[in-house]
């Protein structure tokens, strides 16, 4: 096990209710507060209202930035970050999924970066400094609102990137279940497959002796295997959504990559699909997941593939180890279909003609992958396979 630093600083108030610490919460960091927002889910399930007459009971200002977009853009944080500016805003707090956060943490660390926001997002260097964020989640799926990633999407050079700072940590996150209970079934599929790519990532490596951190994996794909279906066919099963919220925490805190390298594959070639074509992150991870893992097993990974299949799905430990493996890897696509989950790019609208173009930004900065270093025909291999 390599070396860590463990550092989760990020408070987490968890269940019914929870919104109640609202207040309090935000008056240890500010008074006069940005209020980021999607297209409008939160004003019909009730959460903005809750949210508004809380602040108002309290005293706190408040203005708003809604309308971001899944996939945020960076024009969006750039409105963002005049706002706070303008009104000398002194905490951001992000109400929604994966983008609404990712594009608060990039307004709070643009307002005091003096050049292009832009630049904050392709080099985290020029991050310093970063506003107190707070986030109220409402869909189980990027742990953001327990990490210190963002990933903004650029229209004009069509990139999506990734930036990360330990200053755009949540202060604090309200994760109540119910709130997810108006989560779309497509949503709460892509988000389950979002969950589980996140512990792949840090559960498919070549690192030893990390048997808590693989254990501790194993338990969240379970988790995830259990609950995803469940919430999918019955949206307020408080347990299943309760669960996976949880699980989409706890997949990209930290707690399961402490101790590995930081490696990862099928993000970093699902970013350009998103970046292209606008998809739903978590159904484009959902496609290229069992075609990644077909494409990266061979004699030096079987053993990752059987401890996968063996621990995760129950296959008889006394098959042959090639048999386990791919019939481990049959049972995730064929749970990620199960879910309702494409799972070719074709039908999602992605042809053969742009994969080069994809495949060679997927690896602009070297080669992609823990487990077994991709390059960029390997990338493309992959995405051909998953056409
Ligand atoms: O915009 P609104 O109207 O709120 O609707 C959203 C949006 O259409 C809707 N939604 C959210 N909560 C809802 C709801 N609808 C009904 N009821 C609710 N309670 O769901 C749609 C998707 O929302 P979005 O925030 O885009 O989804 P998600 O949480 O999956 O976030 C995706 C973004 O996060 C990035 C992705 O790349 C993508 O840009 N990621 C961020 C990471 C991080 N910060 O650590 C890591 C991830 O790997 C990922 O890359
Ligand atoms: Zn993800």
């Amino acid at each position: 096990m390599k070396n860590f630093n463990y550092s989760i600083p990020t408070k987490v108030f968890f269940g019914k209710g929870q919104i109640e610490e609202l207040g309090r919460s935000i008056k240890k960091y500010g008074s006069k507060v940005l209020i980021v927002y999607g297209g409008g889910s939160i004003k019909r399930n009730g959460i903005y209202d809750k949210i508004v007459s809380i602040l108002k009971d309290r005293d706190i200002d408040f203005w708003e930035l809604s309308g971001v977009e899944p996939n945020p853009r960076i024009t969006t944080v750039e409105k963002g970050i005049k706002l706070c500016r303008h009104k000398n805003i002194d905490f951001v707090l992000a109400v929604g999924g994966g983008s609404s956060i990712d594009c608060a943490k990039v307004i709070a660390a643009g307002y005091y970066y003096e050049g292009k926001p832009w630049d904050v997002v392709v080099n985290p260097r020029n991050i310093e400094k970063v506003l107190p964020i707070g986030a109220v989640l409402t869909l189980a799926a990027t742990g953001s609102e327990m990490d210190k990633f963002a990933v903004i999407s650029n229209t004009e050079t069509n990139q999506k990137i990734g930036t990360a700072h330990p200053n755009m940590a949540p202060k604090f996150s309200i994760l109540d279940p119910e709130y997810t209970f108006s989560v779309p079934k497509s949503q709460t599929a892509a988000g389950t497959a979002d969950i589980m790519s996140h512990t792949f990532e840090s559960y498919f490596t070549n690192t030893k002796e990390t048997y808590l951190q693989n254990r501790i994996s194993e338990a969240i794909l379970k988790t995830c295997i259990e609950y995803g279906i469940k919430a999918v066919n019955e949206p307020e099963n408080y347990e299943a959504r309760a669960n996976l919220m949880w699980a989409s925490s706890l997949a990209i805190n930290g707690l399961i990559s402490y101790g590995k390298p930081r490696k990862w594959a099928v993000h970093p070639m699902e970013h350009e699909l998103s970046a292209l074509y606008d998809i739903t992150h978590g159904v484009g991870l959902a496609i290229l997941t069992p075609y990644w893992m077909k494409y990266v097993l061979d004699e030096n990974t079987v053993d990752n593939f059987v401890e996968y299949g063996v621990n995760v799905w129950g296959i008889d430990k006394n098959e042959d180890k090639l048999t386990i493996a791919n019939e481990a890897i049959e049972k995730t696509k064929e749970y990620f279909v199960s879910l309702g989950l494409p799972i070719t790019l074709r039908e999602v609208g992605i042809g053969e003609d742009r994969l080069e173009e994809m495949a060679k930004k997927a690896v602009s900065e070297g080669k992609i992958g823990a487990i077994k270093a991709l390059d960029e025909k390997d990338v493309l291999n992959i995405f051909k396979a998953a056409l």
